[in-house]
């Protein structure tokens, strides 16, 4: 059974979050993958729809790209107080998506901006497998 420890281990530090757990980028779409797949097993992440969906207006006046540029290699400038914003493809800016506090805390937080509403796991799945595609 010691082979389950270290994926248990995994687990955890992902779950927890906080400066111990880097975790790879990939795990966050195989996180919001399988979270989309319980209330729909057919679906499969899908870039293209990630693109569309970042770029797009929803509820509000801004779109994730009025901050993040359309270009996830490109360093973004946030729409209100100005500040740059270093480029959220992990190909530009290595340290993105390793965080999951972090990227827990700014998903909740941007989509709100953008849709009034949490994303749901399809939307961060679509959104994971464009940034990932960036090379
Ligand atoms: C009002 C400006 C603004 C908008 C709109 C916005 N973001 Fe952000 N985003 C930020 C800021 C500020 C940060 C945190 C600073 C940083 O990490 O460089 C951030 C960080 C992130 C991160 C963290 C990535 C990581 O691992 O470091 C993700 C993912 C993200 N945004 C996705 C989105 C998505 C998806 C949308 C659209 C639903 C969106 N953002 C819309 C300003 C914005």
């Amino acid at each position: 059974m010691t082979h389950l420890i270290p994926l248990a281990l995994a687990t955890a530090a992902l779950s927890i979050g906080g400066a111990v757990s880097a975790a790879a980028p990939r795990e966050f779409l195989s996180r919001f993958e399988n979270a989309a797949r319980s209330a729909d097993a057919s679906f499969v992440p899908t870039a293209a729809r990630g693109a569309a969906f970042f770029t797009a207006k929803h509820a509000t006046a801004w779109s994730c790209s009025s901050c993040h540029t359309p270009d996830p290699k490109a360093q973004g400038k946030h729409a209100a107080t100005g500040k740059l914003i270093q480029p959220l493809a992990p190909a530009a800016q290595p340290d993105r998506l390793t965080d999951p506090a972090k990227v827990d805390k700014w998903f909740r937080r941007n989509c709100s901006d953008v849709l009034n509403r949490e994303c749901t796991p399809r939307e961060k799945a679509d959104v994971v497998a464009w940034l990932l595609s960036i090379r």
